[in-house]
């Protein structure tokens, strides 16, 4: 039997947080023996944002290091630039055609992000949502990895490929969005009620993957939690302990019971210290593999050279088809 289709990626902005490492990466790796991987990093939808054009290069590799560095293996899942399979800007358009202005408008992320960048409400803010439908479509994706915040974005694109199937005749396959149980949001260590974000400005409040152990150790310390002083899970009224606990679950395989059995007794700062080390032990390997690919871009190169033309194979595949379909010769 053919394997299941899996698309996913990240945008290429900043260095990765532990949000990211949680809801997405670590689901990445889990899922490339049982599925048939697309793995791709979203450098065009960073332009919605203004970049400097180094960084953002240079941003673009340290996502490609941080997906090898996490497990995820380019000899058994397609990993590739979005920028070098042409077929997506292509896609996008299209889509755009067949998306509605109040759709898009609905969109939770656009109206933050609008909120944090009042000075450049672009229009490509705004029609993001549906590159990343073409995205996912043109690899007939069955499977969406994502946290949370992507939910709403996948639910478009579902409405979209329905639409344009129902149109033209089956084109797409109809992708479900698959959000992890515990860590698909996890929040910010000084904000607990806003999620952990590549770019949150508030001082301590993100986990980077980059970050070294030291940094961690004091980060986790400093993270907001409340004065009763019991490690219970209670996310209305204890978000910043809960989050600790959501985090030290996933990477330790413990349940809430347990981790509160655990430190029944103690203080919040040994549980700090706990949470901290397992962070610190998790990203070791990461740590070490990272700075070894980052120091080797040729073999990064490679890698995205390579992605690019399996994924292309694919992505021509499904736009000669939508061409062919709504009459655009190509
Ligand atoms: P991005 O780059 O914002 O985030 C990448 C992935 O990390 C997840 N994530 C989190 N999960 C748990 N807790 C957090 N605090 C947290 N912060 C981020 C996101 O849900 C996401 O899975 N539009 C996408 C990139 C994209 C894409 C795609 C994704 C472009 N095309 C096609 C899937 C399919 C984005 O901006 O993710």
């Amino acid at each position: 039997m053919e394997k299941k289709v899996i698309l996913s990626g990240i945008q290429a902005t900043g260095d990765l947080t532990l949000g990211n490492y949680i809801g997405a990466l670590k689901n990445f790796v889990k899922m490339q023996d049982e599925y048939n991987c697309y793995y791709m990093i979203a450098n065009l939808h960073a332009l919605t944002v203004r970049r400097d054009p180094d960084e953002l290069k240079n941003n673009t590799l340290k996502i490609l290091a941080s997906y090898i560095a996490s497990g995820i293996d380019p000899d058994k899942s397609t990993i590739f630039l979005q920028s070098q399979v042409h077929e997506h800007a292509e896609l996008g358009w299209v889509l755009d055609c067949y998306t509605y202005m109040g759709e898009l408008s609905r969109m939770t992320q656009f109206k933050d992000k609008s909120a944090k960048h009042a000075d450049n409400i672009n229009a490509g803010l705004f029609t993001y949502p549906s590159l990343m439908a073409g995205d996912i479509l043109l690899y007939q994706a069955d499977l969406v990895p994502t946290g949370e915040d992507q939910k709403q974005h996948v639910e478009l694109t579902r409405d979209l490929a329905e639409r344009f199937n129902k149109l033209y005749g089956d084109t797409f396959k109809i992708p479900k969005p698959y959000i992890p149980k515990v860590g698909a949001r996890i929040m910010g260590l000084q904000d607990p009620k806003s999620k952990m974000s590549k770019s949150s400005t508030i001082p301590n409040d993100t986990i980077l993957l980059v970050d070294t152990p030291d940094e961690i150790m004091k980060k986790v310390k400093k993270a907001v939690t409340d004065s009763d002083g019991i490690v219970k899970y209670d996310e209305e009224n204890k978000p910043g302990i809960s989050n600790l606990m959501e985090i030290y679950g996933i990477l330790t395989k413990k349940t809430m019971e347990e981790i509160e059995k655990e430190f029944e007794g103690e203080g919040y700062g040994t549980f700090k210290v706990a949470v901290a080390n397992a962070i610190i032990k998790e990203l070791e390997p990461f740590h070490k593999k990272y700075n070894e690919l980052m120091a080797n871009p040729q073999y990064l190169e490679e890698i995205y050279n390579k992605g690019a033309k399996k994924a292309t194979e694919v992505a021509r595949k499904t736009l000669k088809d939508v061409y062919d379909k709504i009459g655009i010769i190509s």
